[in-house]
């Protein structure tokens, strides 16, 4: 599926990424653990073209998708969707509009900017509102909905897309314990049901193991673990994380505890379909 090979960036002198290589064979959840500063943001940015690699490829198809330049390099990035941390929806446009607006590649400037959207679009994009549990949310302004609600919108429009990856830096930091758990749930069945490999960063040690199939550990840029989750040992953790392990643990006790709670799932917003 992709092949990264010895992929380098270097800030003046730091290496943030140094000389990383894996490989994906199959759809699948990879989680990229590792302290802060480990590289991680800047290894999911130059996958998807935000940032320019100093050395290295990534083979897609054969291809090395970080020499594609013009519309070849904007395909790619509507292959690969990004889900951020701060879910970076426009705060005074409508959940609908929003999701929409996730596939802006495709569509011309003129009809964009008009918000003249097909019916098939907004159908497609409710569809995605109503399986991610949010669709009575749909003609909000996104700003006033809870981050949980706006990660999940996030994901409808990375996936109005039709990628075939899904980058995700810590798309559950800034999120309590019982929304962590919908995001990452949401992303894990994304990668079941749809093929998608989803390339996820992680600050805890507890969502890794839950929800990942397998694991990438970094340190100062490198990669120190690559692994089905289930062989992240505490110990292995402990090493990955340094300073932060404490952190990495404690977080995991709060998520587990939330495990139980249960979310009704809201009817599909028919009256947004115009
Ligand atoms: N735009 C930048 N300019 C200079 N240094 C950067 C820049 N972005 C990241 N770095 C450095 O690269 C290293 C890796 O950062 P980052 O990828 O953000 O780590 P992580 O996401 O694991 O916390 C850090 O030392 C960071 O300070
Ligand atoms: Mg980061």
């Amino acid at each position: 599926m992709f092949e990264v090979k010895s992929v380098t960036k270097d800030f003046g002198t730091v290496k943030a990424v140094n000389n990383l290589s894996f490989q994906s064979k199959q759809p699948e959840v990879i989680g990229i653990i590792g302290r802060s500063g480990a590289g991680k943001s800047t290894f999911l940015r130059i996958m998807n073209r935000m940032t320019t690699a100093t050395d290295g490829k990534l083979l897609v198809d054969d291809k090395d998708v970080l020499a594609l330049k013009g519309k070849a390099k904007l395909e790619w990035q509507r292959q690969c969707a990004m889900i951020f941390q701060q879910f970076n929806l426009v705060p005074r446009l409508d959940v609908l509009t929003n999701v929409i607006l996730g596939q802006l590649n495709k569509q011309s400037v003129l009809r964009s900017s008009l918000m003249f959207f097909t019916r098939e679009e907004r159908h497609e994009a409710l569809r995605l509102l109503d399986r991610f549990g949010v669709s009575h949310t749909a003609l909000q302004r996104a700003e006033t909905l809870s981050g949980g609600q706006q990660q999940r919108v996030a994901i409808c429009r990375a996936m109005m897309q039709k990628p075939r990856y899904i980058l995700a830096d810590e798309p559950i930091a800034s999120l309590d314990p019982l929304n962590a758990r919908l995001v990452m749930e949401a992303l894990q069945s994304i990668s079941r049901e749809e093929n998608i490999t989803v390339v996820c960063n992680l600050h805890t040690l507890d969502t890794a193991r839950t929800y990942c199939d397998r694991v990438i550990g970094m340190q100062a840029g490198e990669k120190v673990f690559d692994d089905v989750s289930s062989r992240l040992s505490d110990q292995v953790a402990r090493e990955i994380y340094g300073a932060e392990a404490e952190e990495a643990f404690e977080s995991a006790i709060t998520s587990t505890s939330l495990k139980s709670q249960v979310v009704r799932k809201p009817a599909l917003a028919e009256q947004a379909v115009v």
